[in-house]
């Protein structure tokens, strides 16, 4: 092996911008290991990101030393999330991590205290710098289409969520029968049967709250398992998906928001039926729903709502209609968001390399 070899080997670095994405029929319920009990579909978005950078050495003693820094400080819960998962990821997937010393430097686009999810982004980012040092370490310096199906495999075993992040435009997760290659494993770009319209579909993420959710997705996840509803729950979300993607293609805006809406409030309602029961809206999340849909009714301007698993109410319209639905959001909106916060997001391209 040569010098120059080894001298990589001991110090590769890459970094990553991963995008956040949102749900528009929603992974709910999980069985095995992080295998989806329904397909799923996303926006990927822009502007709501993790930025992270990664530097591995091989070191000539047994076992792996993280050094982890949030935001340019240590964080000892991420911490300790970030290493237990590369210990897992070290046994089977990537074997260099045994013995290294890896640096991790990773921070957010968006406020820290907004109450957006963080974790599509924040393990699609991670996942992509491991699978890129994986590449440099097999001297490979493309990114094939394997590559990023590796990313979104290793993303799903950290968040499943994350395995959609890793695509332009749209990503399918989950077995679709009209979906050449999906898979449970990985999701796939869904870019091609997309109506110019949803390119740049704007999504205005009002920040109701800003609080820690009292229910984790995991443990909301887990209540799927004795939610006598969850049979019916799995069956439609894949007739729904089938029938978005269509409407996604057409550009049938109409039926794409009053599928995008159901799942949302069927989503919030999964969890006001499982035991024990929750409610993670919050009075402002009901109040700017209800604002919204009238809103669309009276002004005829196709505004459609969806939420994640929280208070926060992410807003979905065509680019055409961004001025009418700026001054209704400002003025209508806005005095229901936590000190006024809201992030104006739309699709993006995807995860972009940046060292
Ligand atoms: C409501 O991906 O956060 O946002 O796999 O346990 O990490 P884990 O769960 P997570 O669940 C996300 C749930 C959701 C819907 C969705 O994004 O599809």
């Amino acid at each position: 092996m040569s010098n120059l070899t080894e001298s990589l080997k001991n110090n590769i670095k890459t970094g990553w911008e991963s995008p956040s994405n949102i749900a528009l029929v929603k992974y709910w319920g999980k069985y095995d290991n992080q295998l989806p009990q329904n397909p799923s579909v996303s926006f990927t978005l822009s502007t709501a990101a993790t930025r992270t950078f990664v530097t591995y050495s091989e070191s000539n003693h047994e076992g792996m030393d993280v050094s982890f820094l949030f935001d340019g400080h240590e964080n000892a819960p991420f911490k300790s999330r970030i290493e237990k998962f590369l210990n897992q990821m070290s046994s089977e997937y990537f074997p260099f991590l045994k013995n290294g010393h890896i640096a991790i430097e990773t921070s957010n686009s968006f406020p820290h205290s907004s109450g957006i999810a963080s974790s599509a982004s924040a393990m699609s980012a991670l996942a992509l710098c491991l699978c890129d040092i994986e590449n440099s370490l097999n001297g490979n310096t493309t990114f094939s289409d394997a590559f990023f199906r590796k990313a979104s495999f290793i993303s799903r075993l950290a968040s499943g969520s994350a395995c959609r992040s890793v695509f332009p435009l749209m990503a399918v997760w989950g077995l679709v029968p009209t979906v050449a290659g999906s898979s449970e494993e990985w999701a796939i770009g869904f870019s091609e049967d997309i109506h110019p319209v949803f390119h740049n579909f704007h999504d205005d993420i009002l920040i109701i709250s800003p609080n820690e959710k009292s229910v984790s997705s995991s443990a909301g996840h887990q209540l799927m398992e004795n939610n006598p509803y969850a049979p019916a729950r799995y069956t439609q979300a894949g007739d729904r998906l089938k029938t978005l993607l269509v409407a996604i293609r057409d550009g049938d805006i109409d039926t794409f928001g009053k599928i995008t809406e159901a799942e949302a409030l069927t989503l919030h309602a999964l969890m006001m039926c499982s035991d024990p029961a929750y409610i993670l809206m919050e009075e402002g999340s009901l109040t700017v729903i209800k604002k919204i849909q009238k809103f669309r009714v009276e002004t005829g301007i196709p505004v459609w709502f969806t939420l994640d698993a929280g208070p926060n109410v992410h807003v979905l319209y065509p680019a055409d209609a961004d001025q009418q639905v700026q001054s209704f959001i400002i003025s209508e909106l806005k005095p229901y968001c936590h000190e006024g916060k809201i992030i104006r997001d739309k699709v993006g391209t995807g995860p972009k390399k940046i060292s």
